[in-house]
């Protein structure tokens, strides 16, 4: 197994190729990004952060949401995501922070809600990752898992097939939610989108 340090590296090595064109890559993914900000339920003046934001795809859909008193930040560990997320502009929308979002520089339960695309295949150690998800969320606060393609549809993309213990399947993700403070709320795994919604428990 990878250690830590190790890991980032593969991570921003990954992502550092991709970040020049990642929105291009997929130009149609905007309404279907605003979609599932919109199910996260947030409210004027909420205080929202997007964990593993890339580019910011969802950064203006989630300052819409959260209105000017509101508080946006997206934290991402690929300096080169980050930048493209400024070339575009995002950095209008809320605070973009190069942070890991195991090891996260915010308060406990200084938060509303997370959301996060993408971002849930990508994290060392989903249970105890989750967990910090939830340290600096709120009770009562909400977490969205999104992926603007479903699971299957993902799999036939890649060519392979999904798997019964694939983290996001229900049977899987329900429990390890369960286990680092969440409670799955609401499950959708479409070809056109897969979103977990859950609520910090107390
Ligand atoms: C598949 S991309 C999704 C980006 C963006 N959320 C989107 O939907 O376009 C995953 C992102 O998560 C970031 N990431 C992965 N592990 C991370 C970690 N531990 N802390 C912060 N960001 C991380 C990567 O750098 C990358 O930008």
């Amino acid at each position: 197994m990878r250690n830590m340090s190790d890991h980032h590296t593969h991570v921003q090595e990954f992502f550092a190729a991709r970040a020049a064109d990642w929105d291009s890559r997929f130009p149609d993914d905007g309404p279907v990004y605003a979609a599932a900000v919109a199910d996260l339920g947030l409210r004027e003046g909420d205080r929202v952060l997007d964990a593993g934001c890339g580019t910011g795809r969802a950064l203006t859909s989630l300052r819409a949401a959260v209105g000017a008193s509101g508080v946006v930040v997206g934290a991402d560990l690929t300096p080169d995501m980050l930048q493209a997320a400024v070339r575009a502009g995002r950095d209008r929308d809320g605070r973009l922070l190069l942070a890991d979002v195991t090891a996260l520089p915010l308060r406990s339960r200084s938060l509303d809600a997370v959301f996060g695309a993408g971002l849930i295949s990508h994290l060392p150690d989903p249970a105890e990752n989750l967990r910090e998800l939830a340290r600096v969320v709120r009770p009562g606060g909400t977490l969205a898992l999104f992926h603007p393609i479903g699971r299957a549809a993902l799999a036939a993309r890649q060519g392979r097939r999904i798997t019964p213990d694939d983290l996001r399947a229900e049977p899987v993700l329900r429990p390890l939610l369960a286990g680092s403070g969440w409670r799955l709320t609401s499950y959708v795994d479409r070809d056109d989108r897969f979103l977990a919604l859950a609520v910090r428990e107390g």
